[in-house]
Formats: structure tokens, C-alpha cells, sequence
């Protein structure tokens, strides 16, 4: 991004910050403004105050089109570590920053924000990992079959190659892999440091249910993204909020590239699984919805069922119209991938207009050898601008 854009991007966020937390310092904001302007003519960038960069954070969440979980962007915590630049610190304060989040199980939706990209040499921090903790998934070459989780088969082969050496389980921890300026690319097992908190999967009616050996961790940190505000650009901002039962329910465990699960839990149902008309897919999918927050209630873990989000969506939509705000959003993302249309979402249209501050999708830091490239949308317009 140059220097003009950055100052544009910059003023209209300073603007807006003002606008929207004290709304009558009108000389500060120009004072601000002035300040600003210095440092990018300067630098070609500039530096958030701790209370923007609180600011930035929580408005990126508000306008995230695809979360259905906004009505608690207010309540987000931002753990400042621009300052750090060893992968050992990074490690070290994401491992903080974790234990804080899920505390114990009740979940608290933070930020971890590490130094933004250099604009005058485009050097980043990066987190290889796509969310902090994964399972990692094993190809076996010959049958083109997956032990683990079939959505991280890049990633583990990126580990590998680093000299990572997973169990080859169904469930292993991914380590995290750190991309610093200056630095080699380190990875830190999990185990070192901290147990990630996980949830065995358990039905409150089928006993077999544990037979299925399934579990799933209690905490989602996407560290994927980079969090712009302001033509800042925050590459390394793992953040977390908690889960939604059917991202593990109708999606993790059950679809067919991922863990798969609904024909065994069919046929533990006694279902008729040559019969698609039967529903025998549906039927087992609600089980295993059923299991999932049943189990993540039993241990204490944060979650929200998709009924109950989809209701929080509409007080959020009621708030921000208070506000006087527009909401945008991203209906294939917000509508439930189960029972869509009993909730209110189902029968909504937004516009799905991208706002800044926001969340974009960054380039994948390692060589991808699967040809995929699965953030086709929603792509930082710096970046759509730069390609053109
Ligand atoms: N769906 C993703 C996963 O299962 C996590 C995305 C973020 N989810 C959330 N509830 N904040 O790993």
C-alpha cells in the first residue's frame, strides 16, 4: 500500500474513531489527525495508540460479514505485543494470550496483535497455522486415505518438512509454526507449553456414542487473517471467540472431506442407509448436533447452539440500527449449515459490502502443494488493488 492510501485509509479510521468514542474532542482530532500525517510522510507508516488499536480490533469484528456471533464485538479483549519480535516471545505470549482466552472453559473472546507489516520492505510476522489449534491429517499415498483431519493435510505435510513429527493419530495437536522477520521459521509443540483444552464427544442418550472416540477442542483461534485498520495491516492477530455447536457438528465431524462421521453414526442408529430418502443423513447429523453441546455443556466449555446465535444476530441487527449503523453481511456464511430456515436468518437479505476496519484473508506463508486456492473471496481490496 503507498503512502497516499495508507494516509486516506488512516484519516478515515481516525475519523470514525473519534466520531464514535468521543464524539466532542474536536481538536484532539485534529491534533491527531496532524500527528499522523507526520508519521506516514515521514515513515510511510504510523503508530496506534493502544486505545485505537482496541478500537480497530473490535469494529473489524463488528463488520465481519460472516460471523453470526457480532452482537459481542463490544467485549473484545486486545492483547498488545507489538512490541515482540522473537518467534520464543511470540510463542510465549500466544500461549498467555490462550490460557487466558479459555479460562477453564469459559470462553472469552480476545485478540492477540502482534507488529503490523512494514510497508517499506512488505516484511511480516506470520502465523503458518490456519487456526492455533488442529488436528493434523495424514495422506496415506496408495489409498488416498486421510487418518485425521483432511482439511490440514497441507499444513502437516508443511510441518514435516520443518522436521515436525506427528503420532499419526487421528487427533494430534498441530504445532505452531512462526514466521518472523530476521528469524527462522520456528514451530513450538503444543504439549510444551500448554494442554489445549478438548471435549470427548458424548450423547446423553446413546451410550455407544463413546465408542466413536470422538472429541474436538474447545477453542477456535483463527490465525489466518490479517486484522487492517486504518491501512495498517496486522498480519499475525490470532483471535477466538467461542464455538457454534454445528461447526463441529454438520461440519467438522460430519462432512465428507473433513472427519466423515455420519455413516458410522448411522449405523449405530440402526438406519437404512441404502435409502437417501430414509433421511438417514439427517438423522444422524441431529444426533451428533445433540452430542456436540451436550458433551461441551457436560465439561463447562463455552458454546452456542445455531438457534440461540441466530437469535443473539438479531439483537445485534437491532443495536447497530439503534446506532444508526448499517449491518452487511455474508448470508451463505450466516445462515446455519443445519436447519437454516427454521431461524429468522434463513428469510433475510443483507447487502455483503466490505467495511474497514476488517478481517481479510492473507496468502497462505508456506508452499501449498494441493494447487487449492480456497480464499477466493473476501481478499484485503489493498491486495485486489495491488493485482490489478
Ligand atoms: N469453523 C472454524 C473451525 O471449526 C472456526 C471459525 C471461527 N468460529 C468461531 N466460533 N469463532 O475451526
Amino acid at each position: 500500500m503507498d503512502r497516499r492510501k495508507i494516509l486516506q485509509r488512516a484519516t478515515e479510521f481516525i475519523q470514525k474513531y473519534y466520531r464514535e468514542t468521543n464524539s466532542y474532542a474536536e481538536e484532539e482530532l485534529i491534533e491527531r489527525l496532524a500527528a499522523v500525517e507526520a508519521q506516514i510522510i515521514k515513515l510511510g507508516t504510523y503508530v496506534h495508540t493502544k486505545e485505537e488499536l482496541e478500537f480497530g480490533a473490535k469494529v473489524a469484528w463488528r463488520n465481519s460479514n460472516r460471523c453470526i456471533g457480532r452482537l459481542f464485538w463490544d467485549s473484545l479483549t486486545v492483547f498488545d505485543n507489538r512490541h515482540l519480535t522473537d518467534p520464543l516471545d511470540i510463542m510465549r505470549a500466544t500461549v498467555a494470550y490462550v490460557k487466558w482466552a479459555e479460562n477453564d472453559g469459559k470462553i472469552r473472546p480476545a485478540i492477540c496483535v502482534f507488529a503490523p507489516l512494514n510497508p517499506s520492505n512488505g516484511e511480516s510476522i506470520r502465523f503458518w497455522n490456519s487456526k492455533l489449534v488442529r488436528y493434523a491429517g495424514y495422506k496415506d499415498h496408495d489409498k488416498d486415505n486421510v487418518t485425521g483431519d483432511p482439511d490440514e493435510v497441507e499444513f502437516t505435510h508443511a510441518c514435516q518438512r520443518l522436521g515436525w513429527k506427528g503420532a499419526g493419530g487421528k487427533y494430534d495437536v498441530l504445532p505452531v509454526v512462526i514466521d518472523s522477520p530476521g528469524y527462522e521459521t520456528q514451530w513450538f509443540n503444543w504439549c510444551d507449553w500448554h494442554k489445549p483444552l478438548e471435549v470427548p464427544i458424548i450423547h446423553p442418550e446413546y451410550k455407544w456414542f463413546e465408542e466413536l472416540e470422538l472429541k474436538w477442542y474447545g477453542l477456535p483461534i483463527i490465525s489466518d487473517m490479517t486484522l487492517e485498520i486504518g491501512g495498517i495491516e496486522y498480519t499475525a492477530a490470532p483471535f477466538n471467540g467461542w464455538f457454534m455447536g454445528t461447526e463441529i457438528g454438520t461440519r467438522n465431524l460430519a462432512d465428507e472431506h473433513r472427519y466423515n462421521m455420519l455413516p458410522e453414526i448411522a449405523e449405530r442408529l440402526n438406519l437404512n442407509k441404502r435409502n437417501r430418502s430414509a433421511l438417514w443423513r439427517d438423522r444422524a447429523l441431529t444426533e451428533l448436533n445433540t452430542a456436540v453441546l451436550y458433551s461441551f455443556k457436560a465439561r463447562g466449555v463455552t458454546m452456542v447452539d445455531h438457534h440461540s446465535a441466530a437469535t443473539q444476530f438479531e439483537r445485534f441487527e437491532r443495536r447497530e440500527k439503534e446506532a444508526g449503523r448499517t449491518v452487511c453481511a455474508d448470508w451463505a456464511w450466516l445462515v446455519p449449515p443445519t436447519a437454516g430456515s427454521t431461524t429468522n436468518l434463513f428469510h433475510k437479505q443483507w447487502s455483503n459490502d466490505v467495511q474497514s476496519p476488517n478481517y481479510y484473508y492473507a496468502d497462505k506463508p508456506y508452499e501449498d502443494h494441493s494447487g487449492n486456492d480456497k480464499h477466493d473471496s473476501a481478499v484485503c481490496p489493498f491486495h485486489i488493488q495491488a493485482r490489478k
